[in-house]
């Protein structure tokens, strides 16, 4: 009884002081505006800006406001001796994360980090916000999180996020110029496509089914249909790690590339991963510069060609490098990572797994009394790590048949997939990319929490 009453809602007691609401009745109150990014187009004429403020300085008669408008960045200038009394109250108002419009003179200006800024003319208040809870001084990781909503406003947090639009961007336009079509898989999904052991549980009407941990399977359907596919979207991972590179739900790019074996997949890869890297130091420079990357690494990813080695020799490396003690059947995890960025500093592909840590439709051999699979894993430089997952696809029925078999996989939810070897099989290869990984390396942000707007980890799902 008590619990109830401590969490009902007191919403007189949440209503906001009427100096915090709207100041504007709706948009017919406003200018048409101009996007900060156009503002070069616009040199010394009367423009109109809306966005919010997110910085000011003053010194009495003159006050600089910092501006957004997701586009852009611009320091606005009001001097009292320039504007009618209204404006500079107005401007005297705002305080940080106040929403306004303003219109003014554009001009360029080579010492403002902008590069633009505008002279103010008028200054329309759209509402002033109370006490901004994030401030100049530095908060812990939680309490960023807990307020992620509005973290994300934040200068680098604006970076991270533009260059994973940019990246989104690259991919799909990279694949779409490759003849590659898009198909979107199911996020349901009754089968398992990698780990059993990560698959979320769903109540499907009475029905157990799954959230989808990887379209592939899926993908390759739409292969035998349109060649070239591709899907893009969330995945989900009931993955119990806390590490900087985890995520539970996460974006990933799946590609079935037919008539393509592992080496033809590593040349497509790089081939991709570059495209990526030229989109972002293209157009991403100035938030490249915001999050202090150092571009030279990736600069180098565009000279040369990534390094392939096997697993075997990657343990062999490790162990004797660094006296790891690993065996020929041990997966390859961040420490092993690190240490690898230490000896090669471009991404490395690492082929020819042990079957016992693949995936079931993976094409088995024998070597030197190991089961292994082609599988290619692509790692990241600067030791950020694994990015790609790939390999080649068993298309032999009988093979194939004998996994689930041994696997006692339910015939029944793979009989559709096992129908893509009865008619019509192709050789063929697929990878998918991890969206949030590759935000990561690129930007060079430790933490994976930061490359994605609203992160779901193991301890975090709100907001
Ligand atoms: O290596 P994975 O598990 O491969 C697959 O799921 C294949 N079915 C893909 C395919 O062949 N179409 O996952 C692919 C990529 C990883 O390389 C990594 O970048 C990312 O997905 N990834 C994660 N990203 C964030 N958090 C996690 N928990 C991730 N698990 C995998
Ligand atoms: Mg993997």
């Amino acid at each position: 009884m008590s619990d109830k009453k401590s969490t009902k809602t007191n919403w007189e007691k949440l209503e906001l002081d009427k100096k915090y609401l709207p100041r504007i009745k709706s948009t017919s109150d406003l200018n048409p505006n101009t996007f900060i990014n156009d503002l070069y187009k616009n040199i010394g004429k009367e423009v109109t800006i809306c966005g919010w403020m997110y910085n000011k300085r003053s010194s009495g008669r003159i006050q600089f406001l910092q501006i957004r408008d997701g586009t852009g960045d611009v320091q606005a200038i009001i001097e009292k001796k320039d504007v009618d009394q209204k404006t500079w109250a107005n401007a005297e108002e705002l305080t940080i994360e106040s929403s306004l419009q303003l219109t003014g003179i554009a001009r360029k200006d080579d010492r403002s980090p902008f590069g633009y800024e505008i002279d103010v003319k008028g200054l329309k208040i759209i509402q002033v916000s109370p006490d901004y809870p994030i401030g100049k001084k530095s908060h812990g990781p939680d309490f960023l999180l807990d307020n992620r909503h509005l973290w994300l406003r934040s200068t680098k947090q604006r970076a991270v996020l533009k260059i994973r639009d940019e990246i989104f961007f690259s991919i799909t336009s990279f694949l779409h110029e490759q003849n590659f079509i898009r198909v979107d898989t199911p996020i349901f999904q009754p089968v398992s496509c990698e780990d059993t052991s990560e698959l979320f549980e769903i109540d499907y009407f009475g029905n157990k089914t799954y959230l989808t941990q990887s379209g592939q399977l899926y993908c390759e359907a739409c292969e035998y249909a349109l060649g070239r596919t591709y899907d893009f979207g969330p995945v989900f991972r009931a993955e119990k790690s806390k590490t900087r590179k985890h995520l539970i739900e996460f974006w990933m790019m799946d590609a079935e590339l037919p008539f393509t074996d592992m080496e033809g997949l590593m040349d497509f890869e790089q081939e991709m991963i570059r495209r990526i890297i030229k989109d972002c130091l293209r157009n991403c420079s100035y938030e490249l510069k915001v999050l202090s990357r150092d571009i030279t690494n990736l600069k180098k990813c565009l000279e040369k060609d990534f390094i392939r080695i096997t697993h075997n020799k990657t343990i062999d490396l490790l162990n004797d490098k660094f006296e790891m003690n690993l065996t020929y059947l041990d997966d390859i995890g961040a420490p092993e990572e690190e240490k690898l960025a230490e000896v090669y500093d471009l991404p490395i592909f690492i082929t020819d797994w042990p079957e016992e840590i693949k995936a079931f439709y993976m094409p088995k051999y024998k070597d030197k009394e190991i089961e292994r699979v082609r599988a290619v894993d692509l790692m990241s430089s600067n030791g950020y790590g694994e990015i790609c997952g790939g390999a080649e696809r068993e298309y032999d029925f009988n093979k194939l048949l004998k996994v689930l078999k041994e696997k006692n996989y339910p015939y029944k939810d793979y009989k559709w997939y096992m129908d893509l070897r009865k008619y019509g099989a192709i050789p063929h290869s697929g990878f998918g990319i991890g969206l949030e990984r590759t935000v990561r390396w690129i930007s060079g942000i430790k933490h994976i929490r930061e490359t994605i707007p609203f992160p779901r980890m193991l301890n975090r799902l709100r907001p």
